[in-house]
């Protein structure tokens, strides 16, 4: 066990955060198959959003870290082999959280300031309620229904056209003068509860299944594959968005909706324009104190920018628009009984207590474990084993124990007694003083390091996760295992796994769970990875900081392993000009610098290394093809520009595909000047780089 699942983001270790984003890659994942695949959620929706939500925080606090299959990079799950699959046009995106009011005010701070000073100062936003349902896509040809698809993983779904038709509430004709010849309605299908509780009812007079909730009975309608089966299930529809279209009615959001409105597609009655924060909380109270009433499950307020042309210009990020954020319900809270504090050990050592609880269910869902975030906290709260306790299942973490029911101690109990030293290992654990800030750390750690099973077990977990060396067959339960045998216990050992084997007494192929042919195929998997990709060989090292995104980026801008080394070593000195282009890598910054220089530099690192590269060859980075005349060129953007920001320059740059650096180097390929440029341009001058006004930029990019 990491134990990292149980820390709040702001106290992991780069180590936990990246072992936390591994194990919520593959969580969240699982829970989208069953949740989009086969409409059979084992979690509530709240907990399946807490799950996204911890994945994003930790992200922003390590954004190093951040995984290729990160689950913030899609939506949903792939399609089902028994619907055609439809490519969508335009992606069907999902939409950030926000769980509180300051996340609100947030929200329209972000927008505003993506704009230059004082442009969308007045921008008005729409709040409407956030249907519970299933997405979908409507496509119109001169005004017939010609396709409905579901949202699928938000670039391909599933052909349910002819289950779509079958919804009272969808037109299968639209003939006002005005609608598109190509025509795109997106919304969501609904059951309300009163038909749920009938259809409920009927089945079991019938004898049959019934079913969990709305939300699920309504997908698991639609995607049937006899459509009489649909057809026999009341569903409905609300229209709130648009895909593909040959035009647009109108420059609003709100005027898209009265659009659709006429055009007789059904949109929410509840949708408000808003111009301010004040009248932004202000709806979402409203429809909170409504919510029982309507009739049909709703979780949440969804917020967006009115004006079109500024949802345009701040697109998407990820898997979500910029312009929109979904105001959630609230998190709910429950009592119950601290049974026991576990203390479970991390891959950088660690230890972080759990708490373990009298099972209770908070919102739908059964609640065993629940953070204690740290000692400080234990003892701030003075909680102990036995206590009465209060959990909450908020937005930005999982369970959380607030604080204990004082009146219901018993006089028996005593303090809590933080261990001093590691249960894994026995060595001594202690809490570091940051030499800068003279602070003690939160993080309590074992200090037995390489001696320490949990730490070692981990590091290895991590060598072989998905990112890394992705073994077939070598997973977390045949690293522990092949760890306790002494098979292995260093990464380089996976790889002299088969010739040890062949020597041993006690070979693999003679263990219980493994045969001749299951023996032959690890080794065949672990040959294959003989040779990998320098990105992903960077990545298995466990360098702190450097997560997928990372080891990309290096692995893009040294031309090997052997380079990137020497230049590591190099960059040892400060004032080498290794460390300045280490530096200067755009989503390089100087935390992370520090750490790949350290790595390198460590003894031990070298030897691991080097026993690695006897067994392993890392393949350089294969550059893609120029998509844009700045694809792959480095550009600084420096003083005020008329047209842009500087956060949507930097957006505009990267879409191109260019990076995006801090700093002026000889690595600069352009420096686009605004006003009032101050040192960036006379160091760009000094050094030759090519300096652009801003309508250069434009017209060097062709969006001039
Ligand atoms: S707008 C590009 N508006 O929530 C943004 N979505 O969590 C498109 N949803 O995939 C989404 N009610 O299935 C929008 N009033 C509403 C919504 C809504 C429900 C769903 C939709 C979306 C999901 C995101």
């Amino acid at each position: 066990m990491s134990g990292a699942e149980a820390v709040v983001p702001e106290n992991l270790t780069e180590e936990q955060a990246r072992a936390e984003l591994e194990r919520l890659a593959k969580e969240i994942s699982r829970h989208d198959a069953l949740y989009y695949r086969q409409d059979q959620p084992e979690i509530s929706d709240a907990d399946y959003d807490e799950l996204r939500l911890r994945n994003e925080a930790i992200e922003t606090l390590f954004p190093a870290l951040i995984r290729s299959d990160s689950p913030s990079g899609r939506v949903g799950a792939a399609p089902d082999a028994t619907f055609d699959k439809v490519t969508h046009g335009v992606a069907m995106l999902s939409l950030g959280n926000a769980f509180k009011e300051d996340d609100v005010s947030d929200f329209v701070e972000r927008v505003r300031r993506f704009f230059k000073r004082g442009e969308a100062d007045g921008a008005a936003f729409t709040a409407e309620p956030k249907i519970d349902g299933l997405s979908i896509s409507l496509r119109y040809k001169k005004g017939a229904l010609v396709l409905g698809a579901t949202r699928g993983d938000g670039t391909t779904g599933e052909n349910v056209t002819a289950n779509v038709r079958t919804i009272a509430d969808i037109p299968k004709q639209v003939r006002a003068a005005d609608f598109p010849d190509l025509f795109e309605v997106r919304g969501e299908i609904y059951m309300t509860h009163a038909d749920f509780a009938a259809l409920n009812q009927r089945q079991e007079r019938d004898g049959l299944q019934t079913y969990v909730n709305p939300r699920n009975t309504a997908a698991g309608s639609l995607r049937q594959l006899n459509p009489d089966i649909t057809a026999s299930r009341p569903l409905h529809f609300f229209a709130y968005a648009w895909g593909d279209a040959s035009a647009l009615p109108a420059d609003t959001q709100s005027g898209m909706v009265e659009a659709l409105a006429r055009w007789g597609f059904p949109v929410n009655p509840l949708m408000r324009a808003c111009a301010s924060v004040q009248e932004m909380l202000a709806v979402h109270s409203d429809i909170e104190v409504r919510r029982a009433a309507l009739g049909y499950d709703i979780d949440g307020v969804v917020y967006k920018v009115d004006r079109l042309d500024l949802q345009d210009r701040l697109g998407f990020v990820s898997r979500a628009p910029r312009w929109a954020i979904a105001y959630k319900f609230p998190a709910e809270q429950a009592t119950t009984i601290l049974k026991d504090i576990e203390i479970q050990v991390g891959r950088t050592g660690a230890l972080t207590p759990v708490a373990k609880l009298e099972p209770v269910t908070v919102g739908g869902v059964v609640v065993r474990n629940a953070s204690l975030h740290n000692e400080d906290e234990i003892a701030r709260k003075d909680v102990r084993i036995g206590d009465m306790v209060t959990i909450q299942r908020a937005g930005d973490v999982i369970p959380q124990v607030l604080g204990v029911i004082e009146g219901k101690r018993d006089k028996s109990l005593k303090p809590f007694e933080f261990p001093k030293i590691c249960p894994a290992c026995g060595s001594h654990a202690v809490r570091e003083v940051n030499p800068k800030t003279g602070k003690e750390d939160v993080v309590r750690r074992c200090t037995g390091g390489l001696i320490c099973p949990a730490q070692a077990v981990e590091r290895l977990k991590h060598f072989v996760a998905r990112n890394a060396f992705d073994i077939e067959g070598l997973g977390t339960k045949q690293i522990e295992a092949f760890y306790e045998e002494g098979r292995v216990m260093t990464p380089a050992d996976i790889f002299t796994l088969e010739a040890r084997n062949a020597r041993t007494d006690k070979p693999l192929q003679e263990k219980e769970g493994w045969g001749e042919q299951s023996v032959a195929n690890l080794f065949n998997a672990i040959n294959e990875r003989r040779s990998i990709s320098l990105d992903r060989f960077i990545y298995a090292l466990g360098i702190r900081h450097i997560g997928a995104t990372t080891a990309r980026l290096l692995a893009r801008s040294y031309d090997g392993i052997g380079s990137l080394r020497a230049a590591m070593i190099a960059a040892g000195d400060p004032e080498a000009s290794e460390y300045e282009e280490l530096n200067n890598i755009d989503g390089i910054g100087e935390a992370v610098a520090v750490a790949i220089v350290e790595f390198f530099a460590e003894g031990h690192n070298a030897q691991v290394l080097d026993a690695l590269l006897e067994q392993v060859t890392p393949e350089p980075f294969e550059v893609e093809e120029t998509a844009s005349s700045v694809t792959g060129k480095t550009v600084v953007f420096t003083g005020t520009m008329e047209r842009l920001s500087r956060s949507e320059a930097k957006v505009m740059a990267e879409r191109l595909g260019a990076k995006v650096a801090g700093s002026v180097s000889s690595k600069t390929d352009y420096v686009v000047a605004g006003e009032a440029a101050g040192s960036k341009l006379k160091k760009a001058e000094a050094l030759g780089v090519t300096v652009l006004s801003e309508d250069e930029w434009f017209a060097l990019v062709g969006e001039g």
